[in-house]
Order: C-alpha cells, then sequence, then structure tokens
C-alpha cells in the first residue's frame, strides 16, 4: 500500500491541469509558457480567481485592489515585527499570516495576497536593522516587493523576471501545500486559516524548501569539472539532490525551461555551472534508481532566477509563498464552493485488544 495518496484523484478543479508524462502546465486553459509571458501577478491572480472571487477576470481592478491592500497590512508592522525575532523568514511568515483575523473568503483573499511581500520585506529589513519601507500603491506586486525590500526602485529587468517566477509557480495542481489549504478550507475554518496551513506545508525541502539548498549545492560543488565526482559522492550517501524529482513529472518540469528562459536577460554568473550541474546530475540520477526516471524540477532554476534577481536565499521558501498564494486562494475558494467536508479513511493495523 502507498502511504503518499500517489495516483489518487482527491479533488475536481478547473485550475491548472499537470500533465507529468508529456511535461505539460495548463493554467485555467493557458499552457505555463503563454501564462508567463503574458500576465503579471495580479494577471494570474485574477485569472484563477474567476469565477470564484468578485474581482476575478479583472487583473487591472485586482491589481487597484492588491495594491490597497499593501498599504492597509504595512499598518500592523510595528506590533508583529518585534514578535518575530528569533525566527525565520518563513517562520516570520508564518507568524505574521497567522495574525490575521479569518473573515469574509473575497476580503481575505485579497489581504492575505497582499500581505505576503509585505511581510517578507519588511521582515528581511528588520533582521538587518532596517525599518520597513511603506508600500507604494501605484507600483505593482513584483516591483513594488524589491522597492520594499531594496529600499530602492527596482530594475525593470528584476521585477519583470520576479513577475515571471511569480507567474509560473501561482498553481499546480493538488500539490501538497494546496492539498493542506484544501483539507482546511473543507472545514469551513476560514481562508486565512487555510492559506497558513499551505504555507506550513510548502515550508518543507521536499517541496518549497528545495531552492536555497539548489544554491548550498552549487556553492559545494564550485567549479563545473566537480560536479561528476560531488554529486556520485552524494547518491552513493544516500542522499538526494535538490531540485531534482518530482511525483507528477516523469519528464523535465515544464516550469524549469520558462524560468531559465527568464533568467537570460540578467546574466546569472551561475548560469554557466548550473548547465554542468544539471547535466552532471541527469546523468548519474538515470543510473541511479533504473525505471524510476528523475529529472529537473522547478526549484532548480528557481534558485537560479531568485538569485540574479538579488534575493538572499533565506527569502526562497517565502517569495514562493507569494507566488502560490494565488493559488492557495482559489483553492479554498473552489473547495469552499464544493460544501464537502474532506476526511479519507485509514486502515487500522494495530491490535484491537491489549
Ligand atoms: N535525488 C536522489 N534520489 C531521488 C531524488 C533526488 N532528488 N528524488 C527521488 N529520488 C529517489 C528516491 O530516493 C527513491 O528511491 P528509493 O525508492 O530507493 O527510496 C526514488 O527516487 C523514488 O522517489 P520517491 O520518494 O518515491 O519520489 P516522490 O515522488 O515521493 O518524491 C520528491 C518527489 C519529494 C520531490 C523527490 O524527488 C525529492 O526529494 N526531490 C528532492 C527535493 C526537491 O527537489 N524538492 C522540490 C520538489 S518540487 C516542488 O515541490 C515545488
Amino acid at each position: 500500500m502507498t502511504t503518499g495518496l500517489d495516483g489518487i484523484i482527491a479533488a475536481e478543479t478547473v485550475l491548472s491541469h499537470v500533465d507529468g508524462t508529456a511535461g505539460r502546465l495548463v493554467l485555467r486553459g493557458l499552457p505555463v509558457e503563454h501564462a508567463a509571458e503574458g500576465l503579471d501577478f495580479e494577471g494570474v491572480t485574477a485569472l484563477l480567481w474567476q469565477d470564484f472571487h468578485p474581482l476575478g477576470g479583472n487583473g487591472r481592478r485586482l491589481a487597484a485592489a492588491m495594491a490597497r491592500a499593501r498599504v492597509g497590512v504595512a499598518r500592523r508592522l510595528p506590533l508583529l515585527l518585534p514578535a518575530t525575532a528569533g525566527l525565520s523568514a518563513v517562520e516570520a511568515l508564518r507568524l505574521m499570516l497567522s495574525s490575521l483575523a479569518d473573515g469574509s473568503a473575497a476580503d481575505d483573499a485579497v489581504t492575505v495576497a497582499a500581505a505576503v511581500p509585505v511581510f517578507v520585506a519588511a521582515h528581511a529589513r528588520h533582521l538587518a536593522g532596517l525599518d520597513p519601507v511603506e508600500p507604494d500603491e501605484h507600483l505593482g506586486h513584483a516591483a513594488d516587493f524589491i522597492r520594499m525590500l531594496t529600499g530602492s526602485a527596482a530594475d525593470p529587468a528584476k521585477a519583470r523576471a520576479l513577475d515571471t517566477y511569480l507567474v509560473t509557480v501561482s498553481d499546480h495542481g493538488l500539490n501538497a501545500s494546496t492539498f493542506a489549504a484544501r483539507i482546511v478550507a473543507s472545514t469551513r475554518a476560514g481562508l486565512i486559516s487555510s492559506v497558513v496551513a499551505g504555507l506550513c506545508a510548502l515550508k518543507g525541502p521536499l517541496h518549497g524548501g528545495a531552492p536555497g539548498p539548489v544554491l548550498d549545492m552549487l556553492d559545494a560543488i564550485g567549479t563545473d569539472g566537480a560536479a561528476p565526482a560531488w554529486i556520485g559522492a552524494e547518491l552513493a550517501a544516500g542522499r538526494r539532490l535538490m531540485g531534482f524529482g518530482h511525483r507528477i513529472y516523469r519528464v523535465r518540469d515544464p516550469r524549469a525551461e520558462v524560468l531559465k528562459r527568464a533568467l537570460a536577460p540578467l546574466s546569472s554568473p551561475r548560469i554557466r555551472l548550473a548547465e554542468k550541474v544539471e547535466q552532471a546530475a541527469i546523468a548519474a540520477l538515470s543510473h541511479h534508481r533504473p525505471g524510476r526516471p528523475l529529472a529537473t524540477n522547478v526549484e532548480f532554476y528557481t534558485a537560479l532566477l531568485l538569485d540574479a534577481v538579488g534575493l538572499d536565499r533565506s527569502l526562497f521558501t517565502p517569495v514562493f509563498a507569494m507566488g502560490r498564494v494565488a493559488g492557495w486562494t482559489a483553492h479554498v475558494m473552489e473547495q469552499e464552493a464544493t460544501g464537502r467536508l474532506i476526511r479519507p479513511a485509514s486502515r487500522y493495523i494495530g491490535p484491537l485488544a491489549a
């Protein structure tokens, strides 16, 4: 018996389709390649929220509402930041999102999507001993995040690359964090509680915690020539290569190529090494588990892209949440509309009497 629910259909959704054999991802009918090229974060969120939210389908009105909400949630920072002492970036985000009350799903969806960049940027500055930078209602979500983080206007190429990343990771079928969010939504606990559950599931290294360790791996390998030996030793020691393998994909994750292309204008200093490491890893993994194709997943080029945007690796998982919150909120609203509690069964294998 499988304990990972492999292949089990646990929900019907109109939000995204993941074809693990063909290496295809479709977001509400739009191939991820087209979505990443044509939409910004607010646009993909409006697309995902269509039919579930009053601002769904209207990217411009949603962008305005989200910008106003960024300003609103920033007022909470003086109270929240002191409470984050000793927490990592993702733990601080968890704490700050938990401080939001569950109210109406429509209002909460805008608030929580707006809150993620405000909280992440302010916490990063707080750790560096710097005051938060006020949100700017006239900027897009991605550009305002970079400005709130760095204190300077975002380089347009970096803001565009970040937007492409946020769109690319906005939704992805019933991944672990989305499933966690849907389970909580099914109990009618509320949208904020459901999103916090999603973030808790995202944090782990087998899900959204992988891109930071991808950069650690590139640092440890150091030079092109060292890749095969380093990778061979890792696999021989029984360790997993971060940024490779996927529950659904049996071929290269289509998001890897989208992110690699988005990275090109930023001229990452690590791209050559990364390509060599990817080649060496794929060659080694093809011998590692015969019969279990292991290919590059989204996290490999996520690490390169977010690094080239100028983000510290401690922010990679919170920035993943900044994109995935679009999908979590859409799934929560879709789940709530079903009115159905998610409650699977377990098979008892212990004694019936002591
Ligand atoms: N490196 C080495 N071996 C691997 C890797 C890897 N990256 N991924 C899977 N394997 C091996 C497993 O050890 C397992 O071997 P075993 O049967 O001898 O134990 C075999 O391949 C099958 O792996 P499963 O664990 O069944 O695959 P599963 O579908 O459960 O795992 C997962 C998917 C968790 C993503 C896995 O590939 C992994 O740990 N990858 C590294 C972490 C990572 O990159 N996470 C990000 C995922 S993408 C995302 O969530 C956005």
